[in-house]
């Protein structure tokens, strides 16, 4: 039987824009969760046709209010997550105490599947606090709730991320790129239309009770990337290799900044490769092949950041 009602934490960033609109497409309903209704309402609002989209906002921890949503819902998505910490905005009650809270409320209402985001290439970052709360929200809501899907993806890449576009955006401004380990770590970006298919399928289909590891088609260095950047800004940079201590001491000033560039715990992540860990089913041993190429996908809406930006749009 299909679901009807869908329920999103963490709907208005990335994956959650492009999940609204896939979903009702499909004619599911959709419960959008933010915290911040008046900013963050007019992103959400756009996403689908009305009737089928419910938006509402509420604190992460109130647990009543919370409740009251999953008691209505059949399938609860949680795709909040932070990448640096702020005060009481850690990665302990962001990544360990909300996933174990919804978690719980799924088994208690016994709704029908619970998709949890955490992120690849977590296993072996011991030094990693991101790293090491994603694993241990792994752990609480694979044993609060049975049918539970976790979803491990690399780098997820769009015109709405944080990623290509910030990049692009820093290439621009400096003649100079700074490169931590080389460049070497490697990722496998995945385009966020991929994976919020992959997102559907499971909500459609019977695909339960797994972790899966999601990656796209290609390998790359982080070199590679910036290089593949380059190349379709159509501009030339140095690149900088960057001690690690000297990295520290940069990043120890930007996570002063509200909205740092980098941190000294992201800086200890990116030594670690973003592959598979060989753990668990990639997306491929599930029969989806993410066959979006990044170039190509990038080369859509890099025009930008180009020199003479929409006038540099391909016919
Ligand atoms: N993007 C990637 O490359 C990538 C890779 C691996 C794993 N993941 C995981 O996939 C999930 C979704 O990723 P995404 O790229 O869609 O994330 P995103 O764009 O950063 O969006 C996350 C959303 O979470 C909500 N949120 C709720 N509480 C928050 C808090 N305390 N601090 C910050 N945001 C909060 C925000 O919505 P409101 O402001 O409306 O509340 C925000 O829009 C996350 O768990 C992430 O760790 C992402």
């Amino acid at each position: 039987m299909k679901p009807k009602n869908c329920l999103i934490f963490g709907a208005s960033g990335q994956i959650g824009r492009n999940l609204i609109r896939g979903l009702t497409q499909k004619n599911l309903k959709v419960t959008a969760v933010t915290r911040n209704l008046h900013q963050k309402g007019y992103i959400l609002k756009t996403q689908a046709n009305p009737g089928y989209l419910e938006i509402v906002e509420t604190n992460l921890f109130n647990v009543k209010k919370i409740e009251e949503l999953i008691k209505k819902t059949d399938v609860c998505i949680n795709l909040v997550g932070i990448l640096f910490e702020k005060g009481p905005n850690n990665f302990i009650n962001i990544h360990e105490r909300f996933p174990s809270i919804i978690s719980n409320l799924c088994d208690k209402h016994k709704i029908s599947k619970f998709i949890h985001l955490s992120a690849l290439g977590i296993e072996n970052a011991k030094d990693s606090k991101y790293a090491i709360s994603k694993l241990k929200g792994e752990i609480e809501v694979r044993k609060n709730f049975k049918n539970t899907i976790i979803l491990k993806p690399s780098i997820i890449y769009s015109v709405d991320d944080n990623f290509t576009t910030m990049l692009m955006g820093l290439l621009n401004l400096s003649p100079i790129f700074p490169l931590y380990y080389e460049g070497k770590t490697k990722f496998m970006p995945l385009h966020c239309a991929d994976i919020c298919n992959l997102i559907i399928d499971i909500i459609e289909n019977d695909i339960s009770n797994q972790t899966i590891e999601c990656i796209g088609p290609e390998e790359l260095t982080f070199k590679e990337i910036i290089q593949k950047l380059l190349k379709l800004i159509e501009k030339k940079r140095f690149f900088i290799p960057i001690p690690i201590f000297v990295a520290n001491v940069m990043a120890s000033f930007f996570q002063i900044l509200p909205k740092p560039l980098i941190t000294k715990d992201q800086i200890k992540l990116l030594y670690y490769d973003n592959i598979p860990s060989g753990q668990y089913k990639t997306n491929l041993d599930i029969g989806k092949k993410f066959e979006l190429d990044f170039e190509n996908e990038v080369e859509k809406y890099c025009y930008m950041w180009k020199e003479t930006g929409e006038y540099a749009k391909k016919k």
